[in-house]
């Protein structure tokens, strides 16, 4: 796991853009992985600015987002699929069929895991995950306790993660209680994970999911079962880590030919 620490949220955006700039100029079919939430934001932006300035085209690309909420209508404004495209595919040559989400809105939602498996799998997995982190160590929905082999399913969400989202909607009991999720093993899958945290709330669930055991209890934590993770987090994000110093001392050394 390679984690990098840097100034604020504007340069961990940037270099987790960065991540997914270099894949697309290496691989224009990528499948990338899109979160949603507050930390992804400026990764998008970036994106767009990149994709403004002719360095990147999305055109063969697809995204497929980590998770959805359930029992929203699917035009409300908090629905993530609007989300993703809001920050990003409205801006890009991303095509609208080629932006996939779990099938929050099928009858019968048992099979709506399973038929998102199969689509991840149909278009040969996922290149590069970006993901953030909940205040209760959630990675995609996979709240506390979620079965570290987990795949795409129905989650219940925390108190926590209730409170934490509220401020996206007009009043806390707003907040679906539901949400479709990539699972632990889902997301474990992606040939590359980059998590973007910023901010002292996020010091917590950083140090567990860095430090701490590989534990369903802190499912972020799955991170170190991982071949290919870059965690980028601002100084906030990394105050509860005991080892920044060693993390800060290897990334100055970094070898200009190694890539994250
Ligand atoms: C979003 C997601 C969540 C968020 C997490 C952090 O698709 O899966 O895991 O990444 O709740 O949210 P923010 O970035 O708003 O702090």
């Amino acid at each position: 796991m390679e984690v990098v620490i840097v100034a604020d949220a504007e340069a961990a955006g940037t270099l987790a853009a960065g991540i997914v700039e270099r894949l697309l100029a290496g691989k224009s079919d990528s499948v990338i992985g899109v979160a949603t939430g507050s930390s992804p934001i400026i990764t998008y932006r970036r994106l767009v600015e990149a994709f403004d300035a002719g360095r990147i085209s999305f055109a063969d690309a697809h995204a497929v987002l980590l998770d959805e909420y359930v029992g929203l209508a699917a035009d409300h404004p908090q629905r993530y699929r609007r989300f993703v495209h809001e920050h990003l595919v409205d801006h890009v040559d991303l095509r609208a069929d080629h932006v996939h989400a779990p099938d929050v809105d099928a009858d019968d939602l048992a099979s709506a895991g399973p038929r998102y498996e199969a689509l991840l799998t149909q278009l040969g997995g996922v290149d590069v995950q970006l993901l953030g982190i909940g205040t209760d160590g959630h990675v995609g929905f996979n709240e506390p306790g979620s079965s570290l082999r987990s795949r795409t399913r129905i989650k219940t969400l925390t108190a926590a993660t209730l409170a934490d989202n509220a401020r996206f909607f007009d009043h806390p009991d707003l907040v679906p209680r539901h949400v479709m999720t990539q699972g632990l093993a889902t997301i474990g899958d992606a040939r590359h994970l980059v998590l973007v945290a910023c901010g002292t709330a996020k010091a917590a669930p950083v140090a567990a999911a860095v430090e701490g055991p590989l534990t369903a209890s802190c499912p972020a934590s799955i991170l170190q079962w991982h071949p290919h993770v870059t965690v980028v987090i601002d100084e906030g994000a990394a105050s509860g880590l005991v080892h920044s110093a060693y993390y800060r001392e290897t990334h100055a050394g970094k070898p200009s030919w190694q890539h994250y």
